[in-house]
């Protein structure tokens, strides 16, 4: 079968694809995007998480055909979900860039707080932190590790990838703060 979606923004189709097949194939093995790891592949690890409909999903779990006619984003769509989701509440992002930097602030925010090892859980993570962002954006601890639990690290520890969720939310907040300081006064 045919499945027709939005992936990263952009329409795409996949052909022939058997009705058993998952979503997290389709992304990694039929349109080449292998940001989002397979681990378990039994919805345990959270390696696969993309978003789906703006919903963190397991992508080893969801059907490739029940993504039919859905929005799509995966953590090679990060950076970009994240200029347009600033640029949609009228802040600029960056500043005097037009087409976004290639990380996303809170990718940038787990290089800076050294929240990668191996990072196969990283992909995961960082869409998982990211949607917690948008919808929480000065998240409590527990927020955190609430947002974050289905997504499992062999390597970290957690400690560095709480650090960076937190370090993300701060320098969000202190960018609103300035952006709209700055609004105030123009
Ligand atoms: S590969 Fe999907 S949850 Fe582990
Ligand atoms: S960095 Fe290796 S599993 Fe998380």
């Amino acid at each position: 079968m045919r499945v027709t979606f939005t992936v990263n923004g952009r329409r795409t189709e996949a052909d022939d694809v058997w009705e058993g097949e998952s979503l997290l194939y389709v992304l990694r093995e039929r349109l080449g995007l292998p940001g989002s790891k397979n681990a378990c592949e039994q919805g345990e690890c959270g390696s696969c998480t993309v978003r789906l409909d703006g919903v963190p999903v397991c992508s080893c779990l969801v059907a490739a055909g029940q993504a039919e006619g859905r929005d799509v984003v995966t953590v090679e769509g990060l950076a970009d979900h994240a200029r347009r989701r600033a640029l949609a509440r009228g802040r600029p992002y960056p500043e005097g860039a037009a087409d976004g930097p290639a990380l996303a602030p809170v990718q940038q925010a787990f290089v800076d707080a050294g929240a990668v090892q191996c990072g196969f859980c990283t992909p995961g993570l960082l869409v998982a932190a990211d949607e917690l962002l948008e919808r929480a954006p000065d998240p409590s601890d527990a927020d955190i590790r609430e947002a974050l639990s289905g997504n499992l690290c062999r390597c970290t520890g957690y400690e560095k990838i709480l650090d960076a969720v937190r370090l993300a939310a701060v320098r969000q907040g202190a960018r609103d703060a300035r952006d709209d300081q700055e609004g105030s006064v123009r």
